[in-house]
């Protein structure tokens, strides 16, 4: 059974009072949750917001990383750095990333393995943009992604690596894919991930992210390949996002 993991994308929002604010008002929301729940701020939140959730059920997680252990990358963070900070994982290859700070998916597999080799889990997206699934090209854009992100990751740490399907179209629109789009993705993904890893894709969980809301989490979460979601705006604020890491309770 693959645990379902839920993971605030805080993007540039929130300052650190806004965030501890967020993490102290939220943890007892969801400390009966049956989920993993990981919480992203910005990186200047990230050791008070650790601070906030220590001792709780929250995990921290970093929203993009550099590969390198050190050196001269100016206005970057190494792996070494989110250890020290308490960060569990680290998300890479969003597509704002790839699309604004124009992130090739060879960068975010040295990202990827950068990670995995410091112990912190990556949360690697990727995604289609609506021009591309018009064309007919989505599984084609999928896997061409999935096949460069991951190419460094050996069989043995794939189950250590969570996928975020986030169709570009569904980001911050309020056109959420239908949970059948959705599905229809994540099988595919999941088909890909066998083929390249083997029995480990079995244990390898899939979020959905693209305007999940506390009234859709639980239809998406229902779907046999969907583990989990990755959530930007409806996570800022902490009674959204406790009902979203809740989806079960949504759903009776
Ligand atoms: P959204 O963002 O939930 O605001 O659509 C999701 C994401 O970009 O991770």
């Amino acid at each position: 059974m693959r645990r379902p993991i839920l993971a605030a994308n805080w993007k540039m929002h929130k300052t650190i009072a806004e965030a501890v604010a967020f993490a102290e008002a939220f943890r007892p929301l969801v400390a009966d949750a049956a989920a993993e729940i990981v919480l992203a701020p910005p990186f200047t939140a990230l050791a008070a917001v650790g601070r906030a959730l220590a001792g709780s059920n929250v995990k921290l997680a970093a929203q993009n990383v550099h590969p390198e252990k050190q050196g001269a990358f100016t206005g970057e963070i190494a792996p070494p750095m989110l250890v020290e900070l308490g960060c569990a994982y680290a998300i890479v290859g969003h597509s704002e990333r790839r699309a604004l700070f124009g992130e090739s998916s060879a960068f975010v597999a040295q990202k990827a393995a950068a990670l995995l080799a410091h112990d912190v889990l990556p949360i690697v997206c990727v995604g289609e943009t609506l021009a591309e699934r018009e064309a007919g090209r989505t599984f084609e854009i999928l896997e061409s992604q999935l096949m460069g992100s991951l190419v460094e990751v050996p069989p043995t740490r794939a189950a250590d690596v969570v996928i975020a399907y986030e169709p570009v179209w569904a980001i911050g629109t309020g056109k959420t894919a239908t949970p059948g789009i959705a599905q229809e993705a994540h099988a595919m993904i999941r088909a890909w991930l066998d083929k390249r890893f083997g029995a480990a894709a079995q244990r390898m969980r899939i979020q959905y992210g693209g305007s999940v809301k506390p009234e859709n989490a639980a239809e998406l979460m229902a779907q046999p390949d969907i583990d989990g979601a990755l959530v930007g705006g409806a996570s800022l604020d902490p009674s959204s996002f406790a009902r979203i890491a809740k989806f079960e309770e949504n759903a009776k």
